[in-house]
């Protein structure tokens, strides 16, 4: 008898246990082993696996056929674009950028935009997408001093923009009056418990276990009315990339000869998508509720048009690092003037905080980070560890998203953004929110159209065209931006 198993012998005896027991016992260790085995293997499951394996059997069934281009995408090297930055020598730079080879998208889509919207709209117009709406869809609009688009101007719009109209029928809210509406929402929203539980089950959803489940029919439908704005672009912001096709990179930032600030800052083009969107204006305050590591508030800094900034960022250490950027890109010369303020709340609480008070909120929220989950293991979402915050995801979104709404001025825009594919993180989160602004405050919320945007960028970014609200930037061999899901929301009351 080897020396464990005298001692396992004497120690079950000792517990009184009798003979027989003790001869099962190595059979016994054998079958615990085996089990303990099991669990270490699992257990080695590394989180990028875990990820891509999560992906393929949710995006499968959200992207159908496309799913394979976009996942090749997501594994391959992602392009790079760079912000200009102002504070720097900007002709120098962009000299530099230009022998590079890179080219500037921003401002060409920012005239060819002006250009679409100056055919169709004087600029002050605010456009329902629906073909009749109502007299008290009307009142809310007249209230706010926007007026109602001439029924030519939709016709024209549709004709210039042919294929981007029919995409729009479809999303049409239909000729219901606002009571209607009230009424459709509260039957389909009844048990919004439910959905919330639905959207978890759906983020839970690890490979084999949800087989079958389609998640776009998982989502509720919502009569989201959506209008149509003018969008103005800051002729300060730009963005340098290399042609599509390309896989050249930017070499690592410089000081400009003057020795004081970095040329441009490099990220993923599409992270300037949603602040685009924002479409900063003259003296505008601006919240970023999400703000580290600090891209999109450097952007929003670039168009040099906002009165001031508020950037918030919670986490310590990543708070550190949007200060760094802020630093090294500006000089913290918005701070010194007190034009530049950092926190670090809780974004949920901003609506109690400063309700009514901001003209532009961005709410770029934590997600799954998609491209780092399939590449990165350091940290991931996708470890065990983070299973229930993964899980949590879409209603710490939701709520970071309807303190934005509460915050913001009537009248004012919020951006949501993330960069997942997710249509539980994206579509669903901003149906979620207005179902909230409907049902549990007097604000009244639309969705702002960016189909525009996004078909003057096409050449330069894959948008998603099964997205419901917003824009998706989908991951793409050619031209290997994204993900980025930004959709803009307007609060009328
Ligand atoms: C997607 S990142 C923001 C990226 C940033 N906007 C950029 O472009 O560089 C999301 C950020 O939200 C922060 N965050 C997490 N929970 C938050 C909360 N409850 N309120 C505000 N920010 C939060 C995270 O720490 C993270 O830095």
């Amino acid at each position: 008898m080897s020396f464990w198993r005298c001692f396992g012998a004497v120690s079950v005896l000792k517990h009184g246990e009798t003979c027989r027991q003790v001869v099962q016992l190595p059979r016994r260790w054998k079958k615990m082993k085996k089990k303990w085995g099991a669990i270490q293997t699992q257990r080695k499951v590394e989180p990028s696996f875990h990820a891509l394996r999560h992906f393929d059997e949710n995006y499968g069934l959200q992207f159908g056929d496309a799913w394979p281009t976009i996942r090749l995408g997501l594994l391959s090297q992602q392009k790079y674009g760079v912000l200009l930055n102002n504070y720097s020598i900007v002709e120098e730079t962009e000299e530099f950028l230009r022998k590079l080879g890179a080219e500037e998208f921003v401002q060409p889509a920012a005239g060819e935009l002006a250009k679409m919207m100056e055919d169709t709209w004087s600029s002050e117009d605010v456009t329902d997408w629906s073909t009749e709406s109502s007299d008290e869809e009307s009142q809310n609009l007249d209230n706010l001093d926007v007026s109602q688009c001439p029924k030519d101007a939709d016709q024209n719009l549709e004709d210039r923009l042919g294929q981007m109209s029919t995409v729009e029928k479809s999303r049409e809210p239909g000729t219901q009056s606002q009571s209607d509406q009230k009424s459709s929402w509260e039957e389909k929203y009844i048990v919004m418990p439910g959905y919330e539980a639905k959207m978890e089950l759906l983020m839970s959803s690890d490979a084999g276990r949800y087989k079958g489940l389609d998640s776009a029919q998982a989502v509720p439908e919502i009569d989201a009315r959506h209008v149509q704005r003018p969008l103005k672009v800051s002729q300060h912001l730009k963005c340098f990339v290399f042609r599509s096709g390309s896989v050249e990179r930017f070499p690592p930032s410089k000081l400009d000869s003057g020795g004081l600030f970095l040329q441009y800052y490099t990220m993923d083009a599409a992270s300037i998508l949603p602040v685009i969107a924002l479409d900063v204006g003259p003296g505008d305050l601006v919240l970023d509720m999400c703000a580290a590591p600090g891209g999109k508030t450097l952007a929003i800094m670039q168009t040099m048009l906002a009165g001031g900034v508020v950037a918030n960022e919670p986490e310590t250490a990543r708070r550190r690092r949007l200060l760094n950027v802020l630093r090294s890109y500006t000089g913290f010369h918005w701070q010194r003037s007190e034009e530049l303020r950092f926190t670090a709340e809780d974004g949920r609480q901003w609506g109690e905080m400063e309700p009514d008070t901001y003209d532009k909120v961005l709410v770029d929220v934590p997600c799954t980070t998609d491209r780092l989950a399939v590449t990165n293991n350091d940290n991931s979402i996708f470890a065990v560890r983070r299973t229930s915050e993964r899980w949590g995801l879409p209603k710490l979104q939701t709520e970071l998203l309807c303190a934005g709404l509460k915050a913001v001025k009537p009248g004012g825009d919020v951006v949501y953004s993330t960069c997942s594919l997710s249509q539980q993180q994206n579509d669903a989160v901003v149906e979620s929110a207005l179902y909230h602004c409907q049902a549990e405050t007097d604000m009244e919320v639309v969705v702002v159209e960016l189909s525009p945007l996004a078909q003057c960028l096409g050449h330069v970014f894959k948008f998603c065209d099964r997205a419901k609200h917003g824009q998706l930037v989908l991951p793409n061999l050619n031209s290997n931006f994204g993900p980025m899901y930004f959709c803009k929301l307007c609060r009328l009351r």
